[in-house]
C-alpha cells in the first residue's frame, strides 16, 4: 500500500509542481492511507482533531432538538408526506454525531423517529464501515449514499447538514506579488528530500478585491475552496423542501480578506497542536482552512435557497437552549454535565466564536 508521501512524490515526478489543493486532497483522502482514512485518526484516539462532537453528546442532542422542530414544521405545513422525511449527514466520520442525534430522537420524539430516514453521505467504504459499527442499533433507520449525484436518488425533504465538513475540503492557495501586481498560485515541489513550496502562474485567478490590492504586503496569502461551493450547490439542488445547515471554522469574505490577515487561514494540526510545516508528513497531520461563508451563502442562494441564519455557534446553540429552558420536559436531562458541555460549546475561547453556523432553506414550492 502506497503512503500519501509516495503518491505525492510520484505525481510531482510525472506532472511537475502540484497545486496545493491536490497535495491536500492526497494527504487527507488518498484511499487506505490518507489522514481521514486511517483508523488511528478516530477523534479522541490520536486526538488530532477535536470537534464539537468530541465534547460530548449534548451537541448532537441540541441539533436533534432543533431538527425535530424543523421536521415537525414540514409535517404540519403538509408540504411533504411523512414517509419521505430525511435527515442527511455528510462528513459523519465514525458516526458518533449520528448516534447522539438518533438516540435523542428515539427517546424524546419517538413518533418522528419512527417515520424518519437517516442518510449518511459517505464516499469512503472504510469510513462507512466505522459508521455501520457505531450505528448497529439503528440499522433499520440508516441508509448510506456515496454521493449526491447518484442517478437513483430522489430529492430530499428534511434537513441536510454537516459539522466540520467544508473546512476539511482541499483549498487552493494564492499569493500576491506587489512588484508585478499579480496573484500567483502556491504549489508543491519535492527538493532536497522534502516537500517545498513552489510558485506557479494561474491566470484564471483574479483575486478577491482589486481596491485592496494596492495595500497588500508581499506574499499576502489567501485560499479558495471551489470544492466547498460545488458541494453546497449539489446539496442545495437535492433539497426539495427543508433546510441545509453547516457548522465550520470560517468567516465572511470581508473578515477573511482583510489586509491584517496576511498568511491566510490554512493550518496543520498534529496531536492537538498547530504545527509550522504544512507540507510535513502528509497523511500524518490534519490540514484545515477557514470556510468563506459569503461564498457558500451565495452558492446556496444561486440555487434558490433563502438564508435564515449566519451566526456564531454560541448564538445558534444559545437560541436552541433558550427554547429548551422554556419547556425543559421536552428535552430530557440537563444537569452539571450538560452545563459543562454547553460552556465548552459556546464559550468564545473554546468553540463558541470560531465556529459559524449557516442555515439556508427551501420551504415553499
Ligand atoms: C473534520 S472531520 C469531522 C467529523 C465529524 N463531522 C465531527 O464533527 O467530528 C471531516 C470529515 O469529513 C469527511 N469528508 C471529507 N470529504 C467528504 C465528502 N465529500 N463527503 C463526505 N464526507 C467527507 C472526512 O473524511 C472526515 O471524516
Amino acid at each position: 500500500m502506497s503512503t500519501p508521501d509516495e503518491i505525492i512524490r510520484r505525481e510531482i515526478a510525472e506532472r511537475g509542481v502540484l497545486p496545493f489543493a491536490r497535495f491536500m486532497e492526497l494527504a487527507l483522502y488518498c484511499p487506505n492511507s490518507g489522514y481521514y482514512e486511517t483508523e488511528k485518526d478516530n477523534p479522541g484516539r490520536r486526538g488530532d482533531f477535536y470537534t464539537s462532537v468530541s465534547v460530548g453528546e449534548l451537541f448532537g442532542q441540541l441539533l436533534a432538538f432543533q431538527f425535530s422542530e424543523w421536521l415537525e414544521e414540514l409535517i404540519l405545513s403538509r408540504v411533504t408526506r411523512h414517509s419521505s422525511l430525511c435527515l442527511v449527514e455528510a462528513g459523519a466520520h465514525d458516526g458518533r454525531l449520528a448516534a447522539d442525534i438518533l438516540k435523542w430522537l428515539q427517546a424524546h420524539r419517538s413518533e418522528l423517529f419512527a417515520q424518519l430516514e437517516y442518510c449518511i453521505l459517505e464516499p469512503s467504504l472504510r469510513r462507512q464501515a466505522w459508521q455501520q459499527a457505531t450505528l448497529k442499533n439503528f440499522s433499520q433507520r440508516v441508509r448510506w449514499l456515496s454521493r449526491f449525484n447518484d442517478s437513483t436518488l430522489q430529492r430530499f425533504n428534511g434537513v441536510i447538514f454537516s459539522n466540520e465538513l467544508l473546512d476539511a475540503f482541499p483549498v487552493h492557495r494564492f499569493g500576491w506579488d506587489p512588484a508585478n501586481k499579480t496573484w500567483f498560485e502556491w504549489g508543491v515541489a519535492f527538493e532536497g528530500g522534502k516537500f517545498v513550496w513552489a510558485k506557479f502562474e494561474n491566470p484564471e485567478f483574479r483575486g478577491p478585491n482589486s481596491e485592496l490590492e494596492d495595500v497588500l504586503p508581499d506574499g499576502y496569502t489567501i485560499e479558495t475552496c471551489p470544492a466547498a461551493g460545488h458541494w453546497w450547490r449539489e446539496a442545495a439542488n437535492i433539497l426539495e423542501r427543508g433546510r441545509l445547515l453547516t457548522i465550520d471554522y470560517g468567516l465572511a469574505s470581508d473578515e477573511l480578506f482583510s489586509p491584517g490577515r496576511t498568511r491566510g487561514t490554512l493550518r496543520a494540526y498534529s496531536r492537538h497542536h498547530v504545527t509550522d510545516d504544512l507540507l510535513a508528513n502528509p497523511g500524518e497531520q490534519d490540514l484545515t482552512a477557514h470556510v468563506n461563508f459569503s461564498a457558500i451563502q451565495a452558492a446556496g442562494e444561486s440555487c434558490g435557497l433563502k438564508t435564515e441564519n449566519f451566526s456564531t455557534q454560541a448564538q445558534f446553540l444559545t437560541r436552541i437552549a433558550g427554547k429548551i429552558f422554556k419547556h425543559p420536559e421536552s428535552f430530557g436531562e440537563w444537569g452539571a454535565k450538560q452545563n459543562r458541555q454547553f460552556q465548552t460549546l459556546t464559550h468564545p475561547e473554546h468553540l463558541g466564536r470560531a465556529f459559524r453556523v449557516l442555515v439556508q432553506s427551501r420551504l415553499n414550492s
